[in-house]
């Protein structure tokens, strides 16, 4: 999960990591608000989303008053930057800048250990300054059992050419960036740029702060950092219900047991569709996984026709642990949890194979289930369900 500037602006403050106070506004004259509690001084409106590089794009404005910072707010509100639109801007202090650096620490999955970059270059991307000096860029891989130590901070500092007066008050400030990465989970930390100000004061300016979702169990805490506006309602839902689920665009739903089945049921209903009039595509990736009982079934078949897109579904189950039969009863389950619920069915293209695929077919035969219909293999489902889907946009144009 990344971070928007401001979440990580937070996570540095409570970390000890030196950072300007900063205050969220949504509106113009919440800016105006927020530079007034920040004092007489200048601030710095910039636009809160999650790309860099927002100082080029205009999303990044000075104001020596709060009537200008709500200017400043007002241009910035609803700008679009690299395809993301601007809804909030951070208030922050204005720092007086003497120099700007380059540091961040990653996780190197494949040598497993941690890399630190330093440069004394910073304010640029990151990825332009690797490419053009990559001399500037110092990197070092240290071991997550030694830490950010002070020997190596102050080596990577001294390789960087920082004088022994900013090694100094360099030391602490990365010691605390790495407490900060190993503390919260995180797979990046990236401060950029990291000022020197005119009197001497090492600052944090820009922070960019990946968290693991895989240590989410530790920290209760970080699941409000999770910004629910940017997500699609649909995989939102999915994600509350415990689903693997990621909304598409196209017109045929798809339900499937394994995430190599479900991926591989993708290709073969892009496929299908290819030749037919309207070209349906897969509207969804939805894994059930392996112990798919009839409450996850029924919420997956929820989530899916929840969607306005979705002109028909394609179940593929391959029964393997979990055998036909019990997936059968789950989707005759879902039928009565749906119907008790008043969501309509949309035409159902079901193919069960594997273990128990008999016993698991003449359930559904047995079931009668409206729009229901079983096909053999998952080819022919994939069309079928394709050409559902097709029909069904052909006929309401
Ligand atoms: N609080 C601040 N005070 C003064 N200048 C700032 C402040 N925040 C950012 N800047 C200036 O704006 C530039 C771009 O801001 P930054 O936050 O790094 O956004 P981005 O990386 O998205 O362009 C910085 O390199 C710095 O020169
Ligand atoms: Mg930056």
């Amino acid at each position: 999960m990344d971070l928007y500037e401001y979440q990580a602006r937070d996570l540095f403050e409570k970390h000890d990591v030196p950072v300007l106070r900063g205050i969220t506004a949504t509106s113009p004259t919440q800016a105006e608000e927020a530079a007034q509690k920040l004092g007489a001084g200048v601030v710095v409106v910039k636009a809160q989303v999650k790309v860099g590089g927002r100082g080029k794009a205009g999303g990044v404005k000075l104001a020596k008053s709060p009537s200008e910072a709500a200017e400043a707010a007002d241009a910035i509100l609803g700008l679009k930057i690299k395809g993301h639109t601007v809804r909030r801007v951070m208030v922050a202090e204005g720092a007086d800048i003497a120099e700007e650096y380059y540091f961040s620490i990653l996780l190197d999955r494949t040598k497993r250990r941690y890399l630190v970059m330093l440069s004394k270059e910073g304010g640029v991307e990151i990825e332009t300054l690797a490419v053009e000096r990559p001399e500037a860029l110092v990197r070092r891989s240290f071991s997550p059992l030694d830490g950010m130590t002070t020997t190596l901070a102050r080596d990577i500092a001294t390789e960087a050419g920082f004088s022994e007066e900013e090694i100094t008050k360099l030391i602490p400030v990365f010691k605390k960036l790495y407490e900060a990465y190993v503390e919260e989970d995180a797979t990046l930390v990236e401060v950029n740029p990291l000022v020197k100000t005119s009197s001497g004061d090492m600052v944090a300016l820009d922070g960019k702060v990946s968290l693991d979702e895989n240590a989410a169990f530790r920290h209760p805490d970080h699941a409000e950092l999770q910004d629910h506006s940017a997500q699609d309602p649909l995989e939102l839902k999915a994600q509350k219900m415990g689903l693997n689920y990621v909304k598409l665009d196209g017109s045929v739903g798809v339900i499937g047991n394994g995430a190599g089945l479900v991926m591989s049921t993708l290709d073969v209903v892009a496929y299908a569709g290819e030749g037919l009039a309207s070209q349906p595509k897969p509207a969804n990736f939805l894994d059930i996984g392996g112990g798919a009982n009839a409450e996850v079934m029924a919420n997956g078949l929820e989530v899916i026709l929840g969607d306005a897109q979705v002109k028909s579904v394609f179940v593929n189950v391959f029964g393997g642990i979990t055998a036909c039969d019990e997936v059968a009863k789950g989707i005759v389950q879902a039928f009565r949890i749906l119907e008790s619920e008043g969501i309509e069915p949309k035409p159902l293209v079901v193919r069960l194979d594997g273990n128990n695929a008999e016993l698991g077919r003449s359930i559904l035969e047995d079931a009668n289930l409206p729009k229901l219909q079983q096909v053999g293999t998952m080819d022919e489902a994939a069309r079928t369900a394709a050409e559902l889907a097709d029909s069904a946009v052909t006929v309401n144009a």
